[in-house]
């Protein structure tokens, strides 16, 4: 029986983890005996062309260093200011450049050249997220004929958005190398399948194949989730743990948790509080938002002006309502450990989940794992996270509608007890049954 490999850019390596592929990737692997592969986070000008192992973990880890050139084409570059902005939707903020497409190419080249030295036949090869397309054609071009899955993390554009990739249909073919390709949300796999056959040329067959000389592979949704049992469990110990002075009967919690991205809707979301703070001066002093936002990929300059204008708006709102003894919003810029997220979900009323566009958005789930049942919090969750197939019990909203946020706002913080238990027994319900192993079993044995 052959090994599982993973593979993604980023790999746990610090205490953080950063963002939901590390978080659920890394509870995948916990229970199997796997192998785990990606960049080490250190830059080098001359990389050795061979991984090294990370010590220590539950499981066996191996990495290998970028160049200053290719983080900045590969990683800055062609991944998160090509392929992020244009898989959320946001073809305006692409930029195209023909040494980021040469170094994303070569980058997954040499990967490919240094897997083919680890891995064995019988071992199943699993891919992780847009930094990685071309993976499984190279290995092909390398003659390698093992099962080689692919998840992405993140929406897939629709097809028109893929038409604004000058490249898009290179893309369709290297995704037809992988036997596998897994999605989100079934909006993503439709729009999948769809790109395939219309950019790709590829012809669909029954029950979600696609066909593309030489290989069949299936386009299926996979809902990425977390350890819900365990999450609660954590979430009640953490509780305990959280300083004096975060609960406060008098004053009601709204707390979100997004790494600063402009795909997260956070300026949206200051704005309908702002509009829900004009609109309820009964509520000024009574309720906070605790909005924690880690930075990330401090290199492209579209998170440095999603930083500034955050910042602005919330300045904006303290400055007009906040007196000597409340801030309406406490802004935090940097990562908080899960553990304490746990506790802090547990003792906030409401969740604000609103991004603009997300592949799932593990903090949704966390959010509930986290409630005490007996009188849990309430979440507000964007129609455009892929969580929203998952979780129709969540108060549902359109980020871009301040208002009607605003509005749901006060239905949150407004909601009985007992219509708050039947929400969330509901969401729950489905959080146990559809958990991370339930996710990475039905992945593994769709791949074979
Ligand atoms: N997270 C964390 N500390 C932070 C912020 C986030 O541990 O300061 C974790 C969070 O608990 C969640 C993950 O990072 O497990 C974020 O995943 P999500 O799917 O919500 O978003 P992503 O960052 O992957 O876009
Ligand atoms: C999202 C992506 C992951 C990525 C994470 C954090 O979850 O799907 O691939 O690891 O964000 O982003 P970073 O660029 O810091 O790895």
């Amino acid at each position: 029986m052959g090994r599982l490999i993973c593979l993604s850019n980023r790999i746990p390596m610090g205490p953080n983890p950063s963002g939901g592929l590390v978080v659920a990737v890394g509870d995948a692997l916990t229970s199997r005996d796997g192998l785990w592969i990606g960049t080490s986070g250190e830059i080098n000008d001359t990389p050795e062309d061979q991984f090294r192992p990370v010590e220590g973990g539950a499981f066996q880890r191996l990495c290998f260093d970028l160049t200053p050139e290719e983080q900045a084409n590969y990683y800055d570059g062609y991944a998160n200011s090509v392929l992020w902005p244009l898989f959320h939707g946001r073809t305006d903020l692409m930029d195209i450049r023909a040494e980021f497409l040469s170094t994303y190419k070569a980058v997954n080249r040499r990967l490919a050249r240094m897997l083919a030295d680890v891995i064995t036949p019988e071992d199943r090869i699993w891919v992780h997220d847009f930094h990685l397309l071309p993976l499984a054609y190279d290995l092909r071009q390398m003659g390698i004929q093992n099962r080689i899955g692919f998840f992405l993390h993140t929406p897939f554009p629709t097809p028109l958005a893929m038409q604004a990739l000058p490249n898009g249909s290179e893309i369709c073919q290297w995704l037809a190398h992988y036997d596998l390709i897994g999605l989100q949300a079934e909006r993503d796999a439709r729009n999948c399948i769809t790109a395939m056959v219309e950019i790709g040329g590829a012809s669909e067959l029954a029950g979600g194949f696609i066909h593309l000389a030489p290989r069949q592979s299936r386009i299926a949704a996979f809902p990425i989730a977390i350890d819900a049992g365990e999450f609660s469990d954590l979430a009640a110990r953490e509780f305990d743990k959280l300083p004096s002075g975060i609960v406060k009967p008098e004053r009601r919690l709204m707390i979100g948790v997004d790494r600063l991205d402009y795909t997260k809707g956070v300026p949206q979301r200051f704005r309908a509080f702002g509009e829900f703070l004009a609109r309820h001066e009964e509520w000024h002093r009574h309720v906070s938002l605790l909005q924690i936002s880690p930075p990330t990929r401090e290199g492209v300059e579209a998170y440095d002006d999603i930083r500034e204008e955050t910042e602005h708006l919330s300045g904006q709102i303290n400055g007009r309502y906040a007196d000597i003894s409340w801030a309406p919003i406490r802004f935090i810029n940097r990562p908080i450990p899960r553990e304490t997220l746990a506790g802090l979900y547990r003792a906030a009323d409401v969740g604000l989940v609103t991004p603009l566009m997300d592949g799932m958005n593990l903090v949704a789930k966390e959010f509930i794992a986290a409630q005490n049942p007996e009188d849990p919090g309430v979440l507000m969750l964007s129609q455009f996270a892929g969580a929203a197939e998952q979780m129709p019990e969540a108060l549902i909203v359109n980020p871009h509608d301040h208002e009607q946020m605003a509005t749901t706002m006060l239905t949150a913080l407004a909601m009985p007890r007992g219509e708050r238990r039947e929400r969330y027994s509901a969401l729950m319900t489905t959080l146990r049954k559809k958990d991370v192993h339930w996710w990475s079993r039905g992945y593994l044995t769709a791949l074979g």
